[in-house]
């Protein structure tokens, strides 16, 4: 795992999207998966402008989203198709129909989660995945006691969940409280992770993630086995993780990173 410091939100967010549009120009078939969140909303837009001034190519990507809301049609404005569309899909030269979210209205939802790990394995696994965090530590939707070697299936969301996101539906009672969500394992099978983390309110949870022992307790925490995974922190967010020097140190000094310092 590697942990790159940057001052605030916005520098960690942008590059966060220089990374992303390094490996769309080098495969212009990327496999890239992608996740919800407030915090992606600024990653969408630093994408949506390098498209627009970089002309950042999507034509041939494909995307896989981490979950899903069961329950919600596609355009119910809270539903992950919906933001999906409505912060990057809408503003990109994507072709909408290589753009994959778990189907949260399937009448078989058992059935649904083993096509979409067909979908995936069919289209030669994810190249990269973004990654956010939520303050129980999931990733995606895998709440505590996710088992590390989880695949796509329904999961139950913990209080702390619903109360972190019931706040984004116009009736926080609407809010879901089962989703679809990718496994720990099939996020484990990625080529490589990149997961961007700001401000203080994660400072904790981030802590647990990066520097904490490994635990189906806090799914993040799984990522510390994978073998290519990169953690973008704000300073806020970096606030309680013990051994900051370090990953500055590296951060300057990491050839690979000399273009985005
Ligand atoms: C949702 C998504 C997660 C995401 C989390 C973070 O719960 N299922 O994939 O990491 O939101 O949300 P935010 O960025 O709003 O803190």
């Amino acid at each position: 795992m590697e942990v790159i410091i940057r001052p605030d939100a916005e520098s960690a967010t942008h590059l966060a999207a220089r990374v992303i549009a390094r490996e769309i120009r080098l495969k212009p078939k990327l496999v890239l998966g992608l996740a919800t969140g407030r915090t992606m909303e600024r990653l969408y837009r630093h994408l949506v402008e390098t498209h627009r001034k970089d002309d950042l190519d999507f034509s041939l990507l494909t995307t896989f989203n981490l979950d899903e809301y069961i329950g919600l049609p596609p355009d119910h404005p809270q539903s992950y198709r919906h933001y999906m569309n409505h912060h990057l899909f809408d503003h990109v030269n994507i072709d909408i129909r290589n753009t994959n979210l778990p189907d949260g209205m399937a009448d078989d939802i058992d059935a649904e989660c083993v096509h979409y790990e067909q979908l995936i394995r069919d289209c030669g696994g994810i190249d990269l995945q973004v990654l956010g965090i939520g303050r129980s530590g999931h990733i995606g939707f895998n709440e505590p006691l996710s088992a590390m070697f989880s695949r796509t299936r329904a999961k139950a969301l913990t209080p702390t969940t619903i109360e972190q996101n019931a706040p984004l539906f116009a009736d926080p009672r609407e809010m879901p409280k089962r989703a679809i969500t990718m496994g720990v394992g099939t996020i484990l099978d990625s080529k490589h992770c990149l997961m961007l983390v700001t401000g203080a309110e994660k400072a904790s949870v981030i802590a647990k993630a990066v520097e904490g022992p490994v635990t189906s307790m806090i799914s993040a925490t799984a990522l510390q086995l994978h073998p290519d995974c990169r953690v973008i922190v704000d300073e806020a967010a970096a606030s309680q993780l013990e051994n900051k020097e370090y990953y500055r140190w590296i951060f300057e000094n990491e050839p690979e990173w000399q273009e985005f310092q």
